[in-house]
């Protein structure tokens, strides 16, 4: 039995990767390279191909036969909420015609189980403190509405020819499993003020105003190990005979305000973190945390690492 994980040369897909080795399973990359690298994947075969292209179907079925394949573990996709408001018909073509040329291929292998990364961007910008997954799902931004597309997909897979899929609604992910498999990618809060801090300028505070406690905004940070963790939960679970279909939060259930993040990011570097008020972005919820029942009772996963491992980890990858 081996695995095939999609962007498995990324920085969440490369942790999943590490952790199936560690646990003696074959595991089968498939990525374009275009932000993963190959030196991530510990040895693992790669297969080189954009999942949006024609050539992938041909692709991914060889793959699956020449290694056996009994899962899939789908990464590979474009995550930039601002560059899909920017380019909407690229998200498409890449998130939702890639995970459809997947399906398809898939299809045709008899390839029956699928872990697919879902997002908490699928909420869009929710009332209630915490979310749950059967609340409202109302994406604001193309990339959301290309993950509950993606869901749809994997439900309407279920439906028509029997694959059992767990989408995973990722929520603020973060930190290091390990050194050398660090996000090295500028997009997101830590590692944005990490790339401040070492070019001696001041971390940006996007609104000061909301309605939380201290006025900033309020995320639900996890572990890249955690998450990693919960696909090997999921993975396990798609063997089983028990629900075929469901969608899971991948969060700790606890948030933390920006202030909270800078304030563990100063007391982890030891650099006077002195940040500077924004307005506020555009299309940013004031609070956005996970309910974590469902994947708790159900899988059997919860967090093990908090904020100050997510920090700490972070930043010993960031400076290596
Ligand atoms: C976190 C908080 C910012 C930068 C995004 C996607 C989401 C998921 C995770 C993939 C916000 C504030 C940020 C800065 C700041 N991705 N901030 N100064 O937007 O919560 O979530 O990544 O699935 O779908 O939307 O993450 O890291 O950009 O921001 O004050 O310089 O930090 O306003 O409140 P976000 P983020």
């Amino acid at each position: 039995m081996s695995v095939l994980v999609t962007g498995g040369a990324g920085y969440i897909g490369s942790h999943v990767v590490r952790l199936l080795q560690q646990r003696g399973t074959e595991v089968v990359v498939v990525d374009d390279l275009s932000n993963g690298r190959v030196e991530r994947v510990g040895g693992a075969a790669v297969v080189e191909v954009d999942l949006g292209t024609d050539a992938a179907v041909p692709a991914l079925e060889r793959a699956f036969t020449e290694h056996g394949v009994d899962a899939v573990v789908h990464f590979a996709a474009r995550k930039q909420v601002g560059e899909s408001v920017a380019r909407p018909a690229r998200y498409w073509s890449q998130n939702v015609g890639g995970t459809a040329n997947l399906l398809q291929a898939m299809e045709t292998a008899g390839v029956g189980k699928l872990v697919f990364s879902s997002s908490a961007a699928t909420y869009g910008a929710p009332d209630s403190p915490v979310v749950r997954e059967d609340g409202p799902a109302e994406p604001i931004n193309p990339y959301g509405q290309t993950k509950l597309v993606g869901e749809w997909m994997t439900r309407a897979a279920g439906t028509a020819w029997g694959l059992r899929a767990a989408n995973l609604r990722y929520f603020n992910v973060a930190g290091a499993g390990w050194d050398d498999l660090g996000d090295s990618a500028v997009m997101n809060l830590i590692p944005i003020v990490f790339s401040a801090l070492d070019a001696g300028q001041a971390p940006a505070v996007f609104g000061d105003d909301y309605p939380t406690p201290d006025g900033t905004c309020i995320r639900d940070y996890v572990h890249v190990l955690d998450l990693a963790q919960a696909h090997l939960a999921a993975l396990d679970h798609l063997a089983t005979d028990e629900r075929p279909y469901d969608t899971f939060n991948v969060g700790t259930g606890a948030g933390a305000s920006v202030l909270e993040v800078l304030a563990e990011v100063r007391a982890v570097t030891g650099v006077d973190v002195d940040p500077v008020v924004h307005a506020r972005r555009a299309g940013d919820p004031p609070q956005l945390v996970a309910d974590v029942e469902r994947i708790t009772s159900t899988l059997g996963w919860s967090a093990t690492k908090d904020l100050h491992d997510i920090v700490t980890s972070a930043w010993e990858a960031w400076r290596r």
